[in-house]
């Protein structure tokens, strides 16, 4: 069985700053309270007229560029995403139109939000292992600013989201680097603790009108204060499964990459996995919590820092609405 592993990877991000200052103008919150509470500093918006698409398309191009293949090359592209072009058809054949691949190849989305680029790698490396595809772009890409609203009411989650964009593109290893696991996991009790419920049939016989709008359904609530609970715990518990299916010690970790939600949420996880935090990587202070694309922008910033190189295990662990957490180990 072949391993894969992730032969390009790229990143993409607005060039529009949005400081903590520029938000005291919208919301009644302050550059105190949101670098106290989630240790963010700046996030980026993207321009009007910018979708998700458009964002996304640098970073694939990139990657592709990065692992030594053409556009024709990829055999599959699946997207993790929450705020896709369109409620449907999804955000993968937009991209796979843009990036001119001439072959029908399948082109999907998948809902897993903050743990989508988890998700996505399960399913990546499970295509190759298989050796049904040889050349996988997998994309966790957000433009959380969509759903955010720009007002005083809109502080309790606008403050703390960005947009940003990463693509992988996953071939088979031919080396000791790798996939070592993934491990995924949901539990519904976290359903109605983290969301935004319209569009959907849940408003049968309309998606969406006026009053689902005046309702603000359409616009994201979070539970802060449960979900840090269970964010804390779980991620540490799949970051021990991923030690154990591999006979690791969190020693033998080069680099923790976790979901990046919040500075507190990171700190906790070190803590209780008696990492130090200098192994934890940290960038949620320049981007916010851009939902699917905080892992493959991580990375980047990591091996652009140094932090870990070819030879290094590390780690990667996310969680998020659904509820749904994941990790996953790789061998660089
Ligand atoms: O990525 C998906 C997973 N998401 C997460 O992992 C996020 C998990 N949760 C969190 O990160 C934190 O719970 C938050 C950052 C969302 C909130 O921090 P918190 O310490 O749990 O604050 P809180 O929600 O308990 O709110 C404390 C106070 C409240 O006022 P009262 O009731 O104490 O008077 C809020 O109304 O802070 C108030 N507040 C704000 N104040 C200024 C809430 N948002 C803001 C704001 N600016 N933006």
């Amino acid at each position: 069985m072949n391993k894969s592993k992730i032969a390009g990877i790229a990143f993409n991000v607005p060039d529009n700053v949005i400081t903590n200052h520029d938000l005291e103008e919208m919301m009644d919150t302050t550059d105190e309270w949101i670098q106290t509470r989630s240790g963010i500093k700046e996030r980026r918006w993207v321009k009007p007229g910018i979708a998700n698409s458009d964002l996304a398309l640098p970073a694939c191009k990139e990657a592709i560029q990065n692992a030594g293949i053409n556009p024709d090359d990829i055999d599959a592209i699946v997207v993790g995403t929450v705020t896709s072009d369109f409620n449907f058809p999804g955000m993968a054949p937009i991209i796979q139109q843009k990036l001119g691949i001439s072959g029908h190849v399948p082109a999907y989305d998948i809902s897993a939000a903050c743990s989508a680029f988890i998700y996505l790698l399960e399913i990546g490396d499970q295509y190759i292992k298989s050796g049904k595809y040889k050349n996988i772009l997998l994309i966790g890409s957000d433009i959380m600013s969509t759903i955010i609203e720009r007002t005083p009411e809109g502080r309790a989650t606008g403050v703390l989201f960005g947009d940003g964009s990463g693509a992988v593109v996953l071939q088979a290893s031919n080396d000791d680097s790798g996939i070592l696991s993934t491990h995924l996991f949901a539990d519904g009790k976290g359903v109605e603790h983290l969301g935004a419920k319209a569009p959907g049939s849940f408003f049968n016989p309309l998606r969406i009108d006026e009053q689902i709008v005046a309702d603000r359904h359409h616009l994201p609530v979070q539970n802060g204060r449960e979900v840090f609970k269970n964010a804390v715990k779980r991620m540490p518990e799949s970051i021990e499964v991923a030690l154990k299916e591999n006979n690791l010690h969190i020693d033998d970790v080069k680099l923790v990459i976790a979901h990046q939600a919040n500075r507190r949420i990171l700190e906790a996880c070190a803590k209780r996995m008696n990492l130090p935090i200098e192994k934890m990587f940290i960038n949620i202070h320049k981007y916010g919590n851009t939902t699917a694309a905080t892992i493959p922008i991580a990375i980047c910033e990591a091996l652009e820092q140094n932090k870990f190189a070819k030879g290094d295990t590390i780690i990667l662990t996310a969680f998020g609405a659904g509820y749904t957490w994941a990790s996953a180990a790789i061998r660089w």
